[in-house]
């Protein structure tokens, strides 16, 4: 059996900043992982990361209280006051570390980094490189990772851990090149897996975001947190949704309505800040302008960038114009690229306090697939790459101290009943005669869930979605494989995903449902206000072998008191 002290599952920029922190604590350490991790989805990430380092001349005041405010006040003000200022704090200093470790930043003419503005912020603090970011951090910290000896294993799906106790013991993962299980066996598991994105089918998501890494935690017994909010980027590629950045709002694009006007000084919440308004509320203000007939035919909006200028655009934002001549056969030199919302983020996940423990002892969680919560109801652009670096560093360091301070046995013998689970479900799978298929189902899925659980809900349509997800869940236990090869055998790897995705679609519609107001990125047009004696709580969702259950938890406000958001 394989063994290492740390296991992270996950190669993305949460993963490798843990893994990195744990060998520099002299704990040997291995990251599994679905995909190489330059493949992770962090490569996706383009517009920046911020923090209040002041290089911009309009920022020189920032400071990481300032950006604390503007994420709070950006999250509507679910997110834990203290773990958001904790964020702020250690930010510039690890961004600093990426600088020092090679990461080819965009620079100020003076050489430092140069800052941008992004939406919801009051100075413009989103640190970037090009259009480009996620590719230039992640790339800098796996050569890091290299430089540490880091072991890799990629293509590996993990599909359960083995607990026992509430305490954890290591994992069992499908090693997706031989079709075999292998047993980990660790003393401290860290998850950094990214989000949930794929529940959707218009998604800038990865495909190996199916939410798997969210499952496989919650079916052990930890909650998962907040789960009725998902982001939706108010500027993807019609077609395909592959993301346009908010760098290039940053840097001054329109969005514009079939009549040429920019639309966004019509709505009362969007009218100051205009493009650079947070997310949640440009991404409903576009539908609703799209629903008064001001969208184009298909459903869609103009993203202009024309009046930047050749050079701004192939200086700042070469990726976009590149994806929008590739994808949509539109050079935004000459043209605007038309654009819509869809999903990008998921803002709950795996409950963790602000070490990033999770209710199971040895089990540690961080990126997108935990839930701090440093979000709250709505992200605002430039602060998940933070987030990922921060509390993989926090997550890292927790993980080591809890090794050092357990002088626990190995648990071998939990990691070998968990692998006979294991081969019993695959053995099921592979052998089944039943008349579902695993990519209908996924696609059914899919569509309740843009159909359903958009940007705007309602009690009728989340119920029917409810129904349809829990109809799905029992169709899934008929499914069976059309290919039954053992060798990167696809269809197998989804269909184990889906029965976990659909847990986790369910988690966020019941939460949905329950939350009977509106707050962030969740808009319920039967209950349009938010309602903070009810709500300012987070969900807590348990799983449980009938149905989940569902509690709530107080929010940490000691810092800002909430107030209705203004911009
Ligand atoms: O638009 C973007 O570049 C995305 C950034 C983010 O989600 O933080």
């Amino acid at each position: 059996m394989i063994y290492h002290q740390a296991i992270i599952v996950g190669g993305g920029l949460a993963g490798l900043r843990a893994a990195i922190e744990l060998t520099r604590r002299g704990i040997d350490t291995a990251i599994v992982s679905k995909v190489h991790p330059l493949r992770s989805h962090t490569v996706a990430a383009q517009g920046g990361i911020n923090v209040s380092i002041g290089n911009n001349p309009l920022a020189v005041s920032d400071n990481p209280e300032t950006h604390a405010f503007d994420t709070i006040k950006g999250s509507d003000y679910l997110a834990d006051q203290g773990a958001v200022l904790k964020m702020c704090r250690m930010g510039p200093g690890l961004v600093y570390e990426m600088e020092h470790w090679g990461c080819p930043f965009s620079r100020n003419e003076d050489g430092r980094i140069s800052q941008r503005p992004f939406g919801g912020a009051d100075f413009p603090r989103t640190c970037y490189a090009a259009d480009r970011t996620g590719h230039a951090l992640l790339n800098t910290i796996f050569e890091r990772s290299v430089y540490h000896g880091i072991t890799v294993y990629s293509e590996y799906l993990v599909t359960s851990l083995a607990v026992d106790n509430g305490t954890c013991y290591g994992l069992i993962a499908l090693d997706m090149k031989t079709g075999g299980l292998e047993p980990f066996s660790s003393d401290a598991v860290i998850f950094a897996t990214g989000g949930a994105g794929r529940l959707y089918g218009k998604s800038t998501n990865a495909l190996i975001n199916t939410g798997m890494g969210l499952a496989v935690p919650y079916q052990a017994g930890v909650p998962l947190k907040d789960m009725e909010f998902i982001q939706f980027h108010p500027t993807t590629l019609f077609g395909t949704n592959i993301l346009v950045s908010e760098g290039a709002r940053g840097e001054g694009a329109y969005l514009l309505n079939r009549r040429g006007e920019r639309f966004l000084a019509g709505y009362e919440d969007s009218k100051e800040k205009m493009e650079l308004s947070p997310r949640d509320i440009v991404a409903r203000n576009m539908v609703r302008e799209m629903e008064k007939g001001g969208g184009f035919e298909g459903g869609y909006i103009h993203l202009d960038l024309r009046h930047l200028g050749k050079e701004r655009i192939e200086e700042r934002l070469p990726g976009i114009r590149e994806l929008s001549m590739k994808f949509a056969g539109i050079d935004p030199e000459m043209e605007p690229i038309p654009v819509q919302p869809g999903q990008h983020y998921t803002m709950g996940g795996i409950d963790t306090d602000a070490e990033g423990k999770t209710a199971i002892k040895g089990l540690f969680a961080a990126g997108e697939c935990a839930c701090v919560s440093v979000h709250g109801a709505n992200r605002l652009g430039g602060n998940s790459l933070l987030e990922a670096l921060v509390f993989g560093a926090i997550a890292g360091e927790g993980a080591a101290s809890y090794i050092k301070g357990n002088e626990k046995t190995r648990g071998e013998g939990m990691v070998l009943d968990a692998l006979k689970r294991e081969e019993e479900e695959i053995k099921s799978l592979m052998v089944s005669a039943g008349k579902e298929r695993v990519p209908e189902l996924w696609e059914e899925l899919n569509r309740v869930m843009d159909y359903n659980v958009g940007i705007f809900r309602e009690e009728r349509s989340l119920k029917e979605g409810l129904d349809k997800v829990r109809e799905l869940k029992e169709r899934s236990k008929d499914l069976a494989l059309s290919y039954k090869g053992k060798h990167f055998n696809y269809e197998l790897y989804w269909g184990l995903e889906l029965k976990g995705s659909l847990d986790v679609a369910e988690t966020v519609i019941i939460g949905a449902l329950e939350r009977r107001e509106s707050r962030g990125s969740h808009f319920r047009r039967d209950y349009p206000l938010r309602n903070d004696r009810s709500f300012l709580r987070h969900s807590i969702v348990k799983y449980t072998e009938e149905e989940p259950s569902l509690i709530y938890r107080d929010v940490d406000v000691s810092l800002f008191e909430p107030k209705e958001r203004r911009y």
